[in-house]
């Protein structure tokens, strides 16, 4: 019988207080997820934790002391250093307590055989626009109650919004959605190279290219609509859309576009 995982004053310890855990931190605290007191986070040089700090969050190098008083443990260390973390805390890593894992490319199962206990784990795929509460995040667990994949959900939720997934498709989560944001910046850069060449400055091409996706990208997140729905509203019999856009895919952009994700897929892919 799954235990309940209430959703509020959970005390949670990030260890790994690098890019990720502490904009996890720090969004966890600015929406009001959680008191800045109830966060732990941890890193081996503190130093770079001020900021976090100052808002109130407790911070250290103890990762054991940390794991100790806390419900929920989010793992943010890099993929190398996992398997030497889990075995310094896995004796207080008890059944009761949530692990959840943002570190990329590291299966449940090799955790599990380094925790040798049925502690619920999720991991979770969140992107850099975490930091300003606009991650995609793909969550997938194992042993996990319903009440605790309400909290994970409710915990991303507060960063960005969420998705639940296979394990076997966290490879291609990282794909679409984390080098997702290096694609779509260079889509981005290459529009702002064009407004130069059709005559406005530089911080002017990059305000309209950046608010024009980011307008695009509203349109099918808030109306639910397929993206060619939206690109038939602007695209005139005979116009100048219309021209662009055929001249785009005589030169191959939706297939290179295609041909990147499937290259970096297989780049990480273990199927
Ligand atoms: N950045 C992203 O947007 C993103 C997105 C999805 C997933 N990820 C994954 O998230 C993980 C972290 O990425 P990151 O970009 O945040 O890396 P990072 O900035 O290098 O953060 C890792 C942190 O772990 C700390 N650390 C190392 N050994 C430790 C130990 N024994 N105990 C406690 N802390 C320790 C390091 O600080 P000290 O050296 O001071 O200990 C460092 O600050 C990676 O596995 C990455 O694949 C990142």
């Amino acid at each position: 019988m799954p235990h309940q995982f209430f959703t509020m004053g959970k005390k949670i310890a990030i260890i790994g207080g690098g890019n990720l855990g502490s904009a996890i931190a720090e969004g966890l605290v600015d929406t009001g997820f959680s008191e800045a007191a109830d966060i732990v986070i941890t890193k081996r040089n503190v130093s770079t934790l001020g900021r976090l700090q100052q808002k109130g969050v407790r911070t250290g190098s103890d990762n054991n002391d940390a794991v100790k008083s806390a419900d929920v443990v989010i793992l943010a260390v890099k993929p190398f250093q996992v398997a030497e973390v889990l075995a310094g805390i896995k004796n207080e890593l008890v059944p009761g307590k949530l692990l959840i894992s943002v570190v990329t490319g590291v299966l449940i199962s090799e955790m599990d055989s380094i925790l040798q206990s049925p502690v619920a784990c999720v991991r979770a795929m969140p992107n850099t626009a975490i930091a300003i509460g606009e991650s995609m995040t793909c969550v997938c667990s194992r042993n996990a109650s319903a009440s605790e994949l309400e909290y994970v959900n409710d915990l991303f939720g507060k960063l960005g919004k969420v998705v639940t997934i296979d394990e076997k498709l966290m490879e291609a989560a990282t794909v679409l959605a984390a080098c997702g944001t290096a694609y779509a910046m260079r889509f981005i850069r290459a529009n702002i190279q064009g407004g130069i060449e059709i005559g406005f400055d530089a911080a002017t091409a990059s305000l309209i290219a950046a608010q024009t996706v980011k307008g695009a990208a509203d349109l099918l997140l808030r109306k639910g609509t397929h993206p060619e729905q939206e690109i038939d509203k602007v695209t005139t019999p005979k116009g100048c859309t219309i021209a662009g856009l055929n001249e785009m895919e005589h030169q191959g952009f939706s297939s290179s576009l295609i041909r990147g994700v499937v290259t970096s897929y297989k780049k990480i892919a273990r199927d």
